[in-house]
């Protein structure tokens, strides 16, 4: 399990440990920024009242956005939600059975007017687009972050144009 560390301005919460291999692409995406998360196992269903606890006091202990990642009816995203102003970025969960995270998609983003979730794409693509995410909305009030996010978009675009010129010499 990574290890969390205080006065971070994400928290990644999971609905269980079996999600961590695909949320640790979250944890290298934002550790990669130089943003070291929050990561907690919690539960909406098995851990309901911690959950919701934790999402009361997110904003109080400093953190800006919460990532929360389950699968299957994935209700985590929508409680912390339910519990926070804080912006929620959800990542559905590919269960062990089941439609391949239909269904924890389908929970996600799938929340009642005035209650948003931002839902990114199932398994490790949402997982890292939701680090990604997160350092976006961090940037707009951090220029330093702005400048790293900058930077990572150019080599994403740089990586590319390279394949593409390679391909064609
Ligand atoms: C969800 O149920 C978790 O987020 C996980 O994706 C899924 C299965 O959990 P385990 O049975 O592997 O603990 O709540």
């Amino acid at each position: 399990m990574p290890s969390g560390t205080k006065n971070a301005p994400v928290a990644i919460l999971m609905g269980s440990d079996s999600d961590l291999p695909t949320m640790q692409t979250c944890v290298d995406q934002l550790k990669a920024f130089g943003i070291n998360p929050i990561v907690r196992v919690l539960s909406a269903h098995r851990t309901p009242h911690q959950a919701c606890e934790f999402a009361a006091n997110a904003a109080d202990s400093g953190i800006k956005v919460i990532i929360a990642a389950a699968g299957m009816a994935a209700h985590l995203a929508g409680a912390m939600a339910a519990h926070s102003q804080l912006p929620i970025v959800g990542v559905p969960m590919q269960a062990k059975d089941g439609p391949c995270g239909l269904d924890a998609l389908l929970s996600t983003v799938q929340m009642p007017p005035g209650m948003p979730v931002a839902s990114m794409a199932i398994g490790k693509t949402g997982a890292k687009n939701a680090a990604v995410f997160a350092v976006q909305i961090l940037a707009l009030s951090d220029t330093g972050l702005a400048a790293k996010l900058a930077d990572f978009r150019k080599a994403q675009t740089e990586a590319v144009l390279k394949k593409d010129a390679e391909l064609n010499a």
